[in-house]
């Protein structure tokens, strides 16, 4: 059991976010069991945190765990930048001992952000995948984690047959289908073009059937709609992917900046969600992401890191950042905070568990410390959210249990 003298902002819907000052957050177990002002009567037992700020964990809806250690490389061109140094890099976890190191590496680092929550692509071995999978179970970390699915375009070490391909995932798939609320396997073709399209309906065919999660990426950069269309003449890429198969409510789509309304349309009334990756956008130049179409027409939108396109796993600074590139078009902190948790959550349909603290919801929380010359009043949210460098991150609890502290 903990009980703690903190002060809460808590996201309640889209547009709206409470700040709660001089509470008591308790949890027991795995779940928050209570969440009420400051009672100096009751409370004198409660640890003290009163200059600190607590939230539910954040939550990266995009991430790829083989690519930390290229976070930063600067190549501003989606397809020569996979070429230069994504391809290359993903290729040294083909040796389990560095896939290990890179995964602790990377847990490390999203604890220390203050991630609880995490939509993750490994590289293209099962053993890669395994690997990640065992780590989060060993740390307690809830993810969805995929192998990324590639037979074709791709340099030959990388490079699965359909066969195998689809048969790993699928095993993938059936170990860790019952790991329940922390750890599920979501199936990761890369995208259209490293992906046959044999592969790619056989996983659709696969993911209806058995009501599973996908994640792929989708209209990131123009040159590589360009390619898409040669491949697959007379197809906008959201067709590509509709008919072979690929939508469904449980469905992630990376990107998505560059859509026609028709494309939209298909997203909305598929139910699949996109990942919107600012950071990532900007850094390879992809374009800006029409948040206000594609929120206009129902689609889900969530926020991800998409390191190593994006430049770190704070999901505070891809919140700032979804606002900045958006040139004309305003989203408030108390949106930018939704997206980053209760909305995410709700994408993952997680959120009756997590993505908020409320009594009887999973204890993922992060406390933060603040500045000296600290709001404390509503706009703390706005100052938390536009200059996140002020409020470091340390504690974070997945699950009732600390898997980050700072000075331990
Ligand atoms: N498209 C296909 N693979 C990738 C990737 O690893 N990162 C990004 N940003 N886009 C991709
Ligand atoms: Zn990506």
């Amino acid at each position: 059991m903990r009980k703690i003298r903190t002060n809460v902002i808590n996201p309640i819907d889209q547009d709206r976010a409470e700040f709660l000052p001089d509470h008591v957050l308790i949890w027991s177990s795995d779940r928050i069991t209570a969440l009420r002002p400051f009672d100096p009567r009751l409370d004198a037992d409660a640890e003290d945190k009163h200059e600190s700020l607590c939230l539910p964990g954040f939550i990266d809806l995009h991430v790829h765990l083989s690519q930390y250690r290229v976070r930063g490389l600067w190549e501003p061109d989606l397809l020569r930048w996979l070429d230069k140094f994504i391809f290359p890099e993903e290729a040294r976890s083909h040796r389990p001992e560095y896939a290990k190191e890179v995964t602790r590496d990377f847990f490390h680092a999203l604890f220390k952000a203050g991630t609880t929550t995490s939509v993750i692509y490994t590289a293209a071995y099962q053993h890669a995948c395994e690997t990640a999978f065992e780590a989060a179970r060993q740390l307690g970390a809830r993810a969805l984690i995929g192998m990324t699915m590639m037979d074709a375009n791709c340099p030959a070490d990388l490079r699965q047959s359909a066969d195998s391909a689809l048969g790993e995932s699928i095993r993938l798939f059936e170990t860790h289908c019952n790991s329940k609320h922390m750890l599920k396997y979501i199936f990761t073709p890369r995208f259209a073009l490293s992906c046959s399209p044999e592969l790619m309906r056989k996983t659709g065919d696969f993911i209806r059937a058995n009501n599973a999660w996908l994640q792929t990426h989708l209209s990131e950069n123009p040159e590589e709609i360009n390619e898409v269309q040669k491949l697959f003449p007379g197809k906008t890429y959201t067709e590509v992917y509709a008919e072979l198969g690929l939508l469904s409510e449980r469905t992630i789509l990376a990107h998505a900046v560059h859509l026609s309304e028709y494309e939209i349309g298909l997203i909305a009334t598929s139910g699949s969600s996109v990942a919107h990756c600012p950071d990532s956008n900007f850094f390879l130049k992809s374009g800006e992401f029409p948040y206000r179409d594609i929120a206009d027409k129902g689609v889900k939108i969530g926020i991800g890191s998409d390191l190593a396109a994006g430049s770190t796993l704070n999901m505070l600074h891809h919140a700032k950042m979804a606002n900045y590139r958006q040139s004309t078009y305003p989203l408030s902190p108390e949106r930018l905070l939704w997206h980053i948790t209760l909305g995410n959550a709700r994408i993952l349909q997680l959120d009756e568990r997590i993505g908020s603290l409320d009594t009887g919801k999973d204890a993922d929380l992060v406390f933060l410390n603040t500045p000296k010359d600290t709001l404390w009043n509503r706009d703390i949210l706005s100052r938390l959210i536009f200059c996140p460098e002020e409020f470091p991150v340390v504690e974070t609890v997945i699950a009732g249990k600390t898997v980050f502290s700072v000075g331990s």
